[in-house]
Parts: structure tokens; sequence; C-alpha cells
């Protein structure tokens, strides 16, 4: 299948290639495409995968996690850096059965609405504090200036560490995770970086325990064993990648998308208490997270033989684009009441901060609508996308119309 919609001439089918800045730029027309033609893509490409883009098969995968492990999650191999420590630690996110359960149940009720909620007032009071920065300006950038900006605070908040360091997070999540699938240079820094961090903190949290996540998860046990340091670092970098670019990109689509439908935008200013309803459309519509399994053993798939170490890819967005499951599924609409959306993935790895999630973005989108209740797109051509294993607008300059 040759996706016209790329203009590449590219056999999408046979040789996609996640990193292209069309794909990046706009996957949606290209996974229609895919959906209308095979079960599984194929790619040679950073290091060879298969793309489903059916919404019942990557369910299926990713519920069964016996023959697709999520020892390996990321959307392309790390080469490993001459010199360098290449192993990764187990985090919960990484780990399959029977570690996954107990050390995912370690960090749960960190997560709950009732815990998060605690959050609710700091995030409104952060949010407030970003666009008082913006100060006279016209034009400001919802990406950098907004939507980056609230995340790594609330996490932050959450690990007991000091928030102006936000910027270093953000810094060393994209190292990590951004410019690190294609740059092995940058992301061993970043790890580096992130490791020293953690081994400060762990240092200091064990003279002076708080009520922080980083105290707590030193103080558990699993069947009356502590929980291995190693373990303990993992889920700490874990908590402090997973819940940055993924937030910061679903704050700064809505936006994207609020900022070129002024239709909607009108609807939720005058309706807040739709909001709700919105985000999880919004989460639909653009969902940012691709992640990863490894084939565990030679199997086959919709009709198609896999081998075992096989890498497959779960494009969420993917299935919540599919026509099988969702009327009129390239449209947002923004009060849509039936929405079985798998943003946050599904099975057992579903996001462990769906909660803390959703309470981000409503509250970014509520305080961003009560101050800047009409804006539009500077220049739509100019927003710039990061892709590849999360995916969201990282500049977007936008036209504040009206104050509130
Ligand atoms: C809109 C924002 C977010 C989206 C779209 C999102 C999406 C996802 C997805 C798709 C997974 C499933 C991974 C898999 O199946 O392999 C996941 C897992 C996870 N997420 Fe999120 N996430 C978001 C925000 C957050 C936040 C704020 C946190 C908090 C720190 C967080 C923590 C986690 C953790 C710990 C896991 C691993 C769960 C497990 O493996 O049991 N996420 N997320």
């Amino acid at each position: 299948m040759t996706s016209g919609a790329s203009g590449t001439g590219r056999d999408w089918s046979s040789d996609y290639d996640i990193f292209d800045p069309v794909f990046v730029h706009d996957p949606y027309p290209i996974w229609s495409a895919l959906r209308d033609g095979v079960s599984l893509a194929r790619t040679e490409r950073w290091g060879g995968s298969w793309m489903p883009t059916r919404y019942e098969d990557i369910q299926a995968i990713a519920h069964d996690t016996g023959r697709f492990s999520s020892q390996q999650i990321l959307v392309a191999p790390m080469p490993p850096v001459p010199g360098r420590q290449g192993q990764p630690r187990r985090s919960i996110i990484g780990s399959d059965a029977p570690h996954h359960a107990p050390e995912r149940r370690i960090v749960l009720p960190f997560f709950t609405p009732q815990a998060v909620a605690r959050y609710a007032e700091h995030t409104a009071e952060l949010c407030h504090r970003f666009i008082d920065a913006f100060g006279d300006a016209d034009v400001v950038d919802a990406a950098a200036g907004y939507a980056r900006q609230l995340p790594p605070r609330i996490i932050a908040a959450i690990l007991g560490v000091d928030p102006e360091r936000a910027d270093e997070f953000v810094g060393w999540v994209q190292g990590f995770l951004e410019f690190g699938l294609t740059d092995p240079v940058a992301r061993e820094d970043s790890r580096a970086r992130i490791d020293a961090f953690i081994a400060e903190q762990i240092a200091h949290r064990r003279a002076n325990p708080g009520a922080d996540l980083i105290s707590w998860l030193l103080s558990q046990q699993i069947d009356g064993a502590p929980l291995g340091l190693d373990i303990v670092e993992a889920n700490i970098t874990l908590m402090l990648i997973a819940g940055i670019d993924t937030t910061w990109s679903s704050i700064g689509s809505a936006l994207w998308h609020l900022a070129a439908h002024p239709e909607d935008t009108a609807r939720l200013v005058a309706e807040p208490d739709l909001v709700p309803t919105a985000v999880e459309e919004l989460l639909r519509a653009y969902s940012p997270v691709t992640m990863a399994r490894i084939v565990t053993e030679d199997t086959s798939f919709a009709g198609q033989a896999l081998h075992r170490g096989d890498r497959v890819l779960l494009p969420f967005a993917a299935a919540n684009r599919d026509p099988a499951v969702f009327e009129r599924p390239d449209e947002v609409v923004i009060d849509r009441a039936h929405n079985r959306h798998i943003a946050f993935g599904s099975g057992v790895h579903r996001c462990a901060g769906s909660n803390l999630a959703r309470m981000e973005m409503v509250t970014a989108l509520r305080v961003w609508l009560e101050r800047i209740p009409r804006f539009h797109l500077a220049d739509p051509d100019a927003v710039t996308w990061a892709g590849g294993q999360v995916r969201g607008p990282r500049q977007l300059a936008v036209v504040i119309d009206a104050r509130g």
C-alpha cells in the first residue's frame, strides 16, 4: 500500500517510518489507509517492528501479556553506547508477571482520585501563574509557556523534590525519550543525570523521610523483603518520565485543537461543566502514546507469523480512530457521550497516573479558558510536533483574541 496521503511514495504497509516528519506531523491518514489494508504493517527501519492499527488487535496484544512482553517498551531499540552500562533496570512499565502486579500495587495509593485531588488547588494556582507570566503579550507559546510547565511541577510535588528544577526534568525527559530515541549519546547523558539526581534524593530521604512517593517506595516490602534499591530507582525514574511529556503533549494537543476550532472553544467557555467530557474526547482524538511489546515465542497473530524477539508497536492513537468502534472517528465531537478510548492503554499496564493526568488536563483547560476565552493559531504551519513514543506539539504560538 502506497499512502497517497503521505505524498512520500513510500509503501507504508511494508516500510513505515514512525520518525518520518510526514508521519510525525499527521499520522492519521496513514493509519487509516493501513487499517483498511493489512492487519500488521511491517518495517525493517529502526530495528524492525510490526504495527497493528485496528482497535481490536491493539487491545488484544495489550492484554496478551504471555505472548507479548513488556520487557522492551521503546518504539525503537537503543544501540548501546560504548563504555556505558546499557542494562535497563526493572520498573513496572517494563516488567511482566510475576513482578508487575505486586510492584504496581505499591505505587497506586499515590494516584487514586482522592490522592490526586489534593494537588488540584496547587495545579490551578500554577496555571494562573503561567498565564500571569505571559503579561500583555498578544502572541504566546501555549506548549512551551503553558502545557510544558505544569506536569514536571506536579510530579515534583508528589516526589517531594524541588519544583524549581522543573526545566531540568523536562530536558532530561526530552533527552531520554524524545531526542534519545534516535540519539544514544543524548539518551545516556540524560540517564546519567537522572541517576545522579535520584541517588541524591534517595540519600536525602533515608535521612529525612517524608510523606512523598520516594520515601514511600523506600519503606515498602514485598513478601516480607524490602523493595530492591534498583527497583526503587527504576520506578522513581519512571514517575519522572511517564508523567511529563505525556501530559504536556495532551494539554498541548487540546489547546492546538481549540485554537483551530473556535466553535468548540466557545462551547466550553459557555459550558465549563463539559470540560471533563471534552478532555476524554481530546485524549481519544490526539492520544499521544505509542508503546511496544516483544514477542516471547514463535507464534501467529491476525494471520501473520511472528518470531520470538520481534517488536510490535501499540499505537493507541490508531486504535482510537478505528471506525469499527467510534462513529465519525476523525472528528472531535466535543460532547461525545460514549467513548471507550484507550489513550491510557489497556490491560494490566493501563496508565497508573490516569487520574492525575485527567486532573491536570481538566484544570489546565478550565483555567486557560477562563483567562483566555478566545485565541487562534498564529501560524498553523509553524506548529512543530514531537513524535515516536509520545506525540504532541512542541512550539505552539497562539494569538490571544480576548482575555477573561
Ligand atoms: C495524558 C497523559 C498520559 C497518557 C496519555 C498516558 C498513557 C499511558 C499509557 C498508554 C500507558 C500504558 C503503557 C503500556 O501499556 O505499556 C501508561 C502507563 C503508565 N503511566 Fe501514563 N500516561 C499519562 C500520564 C501519566 C502520569 C501523569 C503519570 C504519573 C506519574 C503516569 C504514569 C504511568 C505509569 C507508572 C505507567 C505504567 C503502568 C504499568 O505498567 O503498570 N502516566 N501511561
